[in-house]
């Protein structure tokens, strides 16, 4: 596996675009020991905490946009992974669509980025930033770290268990689609069954996690009766701590 180390940059998933669009086709995993502007989901930003993981995955598949969106799923996993190796696992949970929790708490989260690539093909950044010394403190968003934990994990050991367990995902995808990836996820997910908020770009709807779909959208089941289908949001679960 090609990896990268950078003392620091601006966000490594911007990184990874420069360079795909400079010709890199990767797969190259590129990674900061600093990120002065960290890109989170929905236009969030991303913090710079001494001694956590920033990373991104630089791949260019033969693949549409929503087809490669499938693949956030396997960064979870990965990510999921390497928590698991060095903490209780039935503590380490995923949260529609792409957070890992521990305990409840969001421990990391995935970005990915795409556009087309210059030698033809979609580029795609796997971003994947993973609290292993620190975590922000907010009280909406309740975070932890592996070290808070009880765990042990450097940066260069989670990129290479990151890394190498994405390159499994990806391969599983390749050959036999969405669906192993959504039995792993589906095996860890949390809050399934559970009331839950949905808070998508216009609107916020109530009703319960029934099920992940073949494309990666969360089935949320109203009280009305309706079932919508929900491909990008923001998901709470009031009823279980976190
Ligand atoms: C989220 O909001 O949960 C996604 C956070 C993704 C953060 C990672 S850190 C490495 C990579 N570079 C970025 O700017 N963002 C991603």
């Amino acid at each position: 596996m090609r990896t990268e180390w950078l003392a620091e940059t601006d966000s490594t998933n911007e990184e990874a675009r420069r360079r795909a669009l400079a010709g890199e086709r990767g797969p190259l995993w590129i990674a900061a020991r600093r990120q002065s502007a960290g890109r989170g989901r929905r236009g969030r930003q991303w913090a710079d905490l001494t001694g956590n993981l920033y990373t991104t995955g630089l791949f260019v598949l033969d693949a549409k946009p929503g087809e490669a969106a499938q693949l956030s799923f396997a960064a979870a996993l990965a990510a999921a992974e390497a928590c698991e190796a060095v903490i209780d696992r039935e503590r380490v949970r995923l949260k529609w669509p792409n957070d890992v929790l521990i305990g409840g708490k969001k421990v990391c989260g995935v970005l990915l980025e795409s556009g087309s690539a210059p030698g033809g093909g979609l580029w795609l950044a796997v971003g994947i930033g993973l609290n292993l010394a620190s975590h922000p403190r907010d009280v909406e968003r309740p975070a932890t770290d592996i070290a808070e934990e009880g765990g042990v994990l450097s940066q260069d050991a989670a990129l290479e268990r990151i890394s190498s367990s994405f390159s499994a995902w990806l391969e599983r995808w390749r050959t036999h689609g969405f669906g192993p990836l959504r039995d792993a996820w589906l095996a860890r997910a949390w809050g399934i069954g559970e009331p839950c908020i949905a808070r998508l770009q216009d609107e916020t709807l109530e009703g319960v996690f029934a099920d992940l779909m073949p494309d990666g959208a969360l089935r949320l089941d109203m009280a009305n009766g309706q079932r919508r289908l929900i491909s990008a949001g923001d998901v709470f679960f009031p009823g279980i701590p976190g």
